[in-house]
């Protein structure tokens, strides 16, 4: 059967009349990359791939698919981390063809981008102005800004600047029956009925397409100084944020969680790590202090923090980068966690949220909780805890048996939530529902929310051909 086939045939017609045939995508090979995602969740399939050039033409595909009630999938730069953009068969929306910056204002200090934008553009182009776009994240260089709205990507800067909805001043988005809305206000103030933009953000593309941005740029950042620090224990990384932010408060722009196994995976699979510390401690973090001058203070402040941390006794060592390419060295530990983590058998991950003082119960009694389930099972629990949110991954015991690893994924998922919920967490930090989580959404969310959530897509998207099958079912 040829590939299209199921779709009618006036649609098609229709279709090739509003998008330029090279937008237009059958070929398996450059559709095949789009229907699996990094973390291995998905296995999808899709004939169509459409990669529209501008708002205009989303609103007309929008339009005619609405018409013939036929479903799409909206997708970025297809880094998301619970198969949100993974297609079932439907038609591929993708928008990373739609990659203009629309304009850029440093004394407003915003920028309008096309949602389809990869990240780390719009980090260059803030810089070109004397100005900073703070959304840090891993996949930088392949995500898109719609992708990071639909997600409500968070990353490592979230402690000082919020997530991506807090980064978001106007959306410009197509409804699914075409109608495009321009909300794209520059505007800090705007207290005009109910906050429309909010209920796109972190939609996960089931309210309809972001086709356009304007975002919030900070002061440029001139200043930036790095720490690897050993904690007592950890408790002590509650004391130590306590401390960090007394002593110099809103120029503490990261807090990152390491784990003694996390370091030994970034050290033994990782590219040329250079081990931190002279000893290798169970619980560590990375710190990052920046600022807005050029005159030192940050290492100053940093360096007085961390002497103080050592003389009460809450941080056993540190060190300190020296220079741009020793701070790299640190943060690549943090990153070759998550590329690496796999190497140890498997993960089961969890990407939960509780609130920040809870960090250490939390670690300790999922950590009980999942060797109720599996003894000598290793957690690794790394990340964001100076936002509270913790990538609570864990990988099976020496030598066990990756089947029955796998096959008691529902049951650490569901020991990790339970104790999440028990400190008012959340299940989902920053990654988002997508498919991964549609149960979790049913048990922990309450009917109340589930309903109004229902009525709000179903007074969107009548038809629901936004992103079906993802947050819950149909
Ligand atoms: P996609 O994966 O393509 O899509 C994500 C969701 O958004 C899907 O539901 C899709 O349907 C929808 N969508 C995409 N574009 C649009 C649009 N224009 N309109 C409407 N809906 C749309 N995430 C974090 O939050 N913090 C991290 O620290 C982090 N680190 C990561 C590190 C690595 C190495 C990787 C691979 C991923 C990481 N992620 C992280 C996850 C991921 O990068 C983010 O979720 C990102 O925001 C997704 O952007 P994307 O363009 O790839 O979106
Ligand atoms: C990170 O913080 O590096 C990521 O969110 C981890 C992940 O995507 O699993
Ligand atoms: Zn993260």
């Amino acid at each position: 059967m040829n590939s299209l086939e199921k779709f009618p045939e006036k649609f098609i017609t229709d279709l090739k009349t509003i998008i330029n045939p090279r937008d237009f995508i059958t070929d398996e090979e450059q559709i095949n990359p789009r229907l699996t995602d990094w973390v291995g969740y998905a296995d999808g399939k899709s004939s169509l791939m459409l990669t529209p050039r501008n708002t205009q033409e989303v609103s007309s595909i929008l339009k005619l698919c609405n018409n013939y009630k036929i479903p799409i999938v909206p997708q970025g730069g297809n880094t998301g981390s619970v198969a949100g953009a993974i297609p079932n068969g439907e038609i591929i929306l993708n928008m990373t063809k739609m990659n203009s910056i629309r304009e850029i204002n440093p004394k407003d200090y915003t920028v309008t981008v096309d949602a389809g934008c990869i990240l780390e553009k719009v980090h260059e182009l803030a810089i070109k102005s004397n100005r900073f776009f703070p959304l840090s994240i891993g996949s930088q260089g392949t995500c898109t800004i719609g992708g990071n709205i639909s997600t409500n990507a968070g990353g490592i800067s979230v402690l000082k600047y919020g997530n991506m909805r807090d980064l978001v001043l106007g959306l410009e988005v197509v409804l699914p029956n075409g109608e495009i809305w321009n909300g794209l206000r520059r505007l800090r103030k705007d207290n005009t009925g109910y906050a429309l933009k909010h209920i796109f953000m972190g939609a996960e593309g089931t309210l309809g397409i972001i086709t356009g941005a304007c975002l919030r740029l900070f002061p440029e950042i001139r200043e930036k100084t790095t720490a690897f620090a050993s904690l007592r224990d950890l408790d002590s990384c509650i004391e130590l944020l306590e401390l960090l932010r007394s002593e110099a408060g809103d120029s503490l722009s990261s807090y990152e969680l390491i784990p003694g196994i996390g370091l030994g995976i970034a050290i033994t699979y990782g590219d040329k790590i250079i081990e931190p510390l002279s000893k290798r401690y169970e619980w560590n973090v990375i710190i990052e202090f920046s600022g807005t001058k050029n005159d030192g203070d940050t290492k100053l402040n940093l360096e007085n923090a961390l002497n103080k941390a050592i003389e009460n006794g809450i941080i056993l060592d540190a060190t300190i980068a020296n220079s741009l390419k020793q701070a790299a060295s640190i943060w690549k530990i943090r990153k070759a966690i998550v590329e690496y983590q796999p190497r140890l058998g498997g993960e089961i991950k969890h990407d939960v949220a509780v609130p920040i003082s809870n960090v250490p119960e939390f670690i300790k009694e999922a950590n009980d909780a999942v060797r109720k389930v599996i003894p000598h099972i290793r957690p690794v629990a790394y990340g964001h805890i100076g936002d509270g949110n913790v990538h609570y991954n864990v990988c099976p015991p020496l030598q066990y048996d990756n089947i029955k690893f796998k096959e008691k994924t529902e049951e650490i998922h569901k020991v990790v939530y339970d104790v999440a919920f028990k400190f008012g967490g959340s299940f989902a930090a920053e990654h988002g529902v997508g498919v991964v989580k549609k149960n979790e959404m049913i048990r922990y969310k309450s009917d109340t929310e589930i309903n109004l959530m229902r009525l709000i897509k179903l007074s969107i998207d009548q038809n629901q051909i936004m992103n079906p099958g993802k947050l819950f079912d149909n």
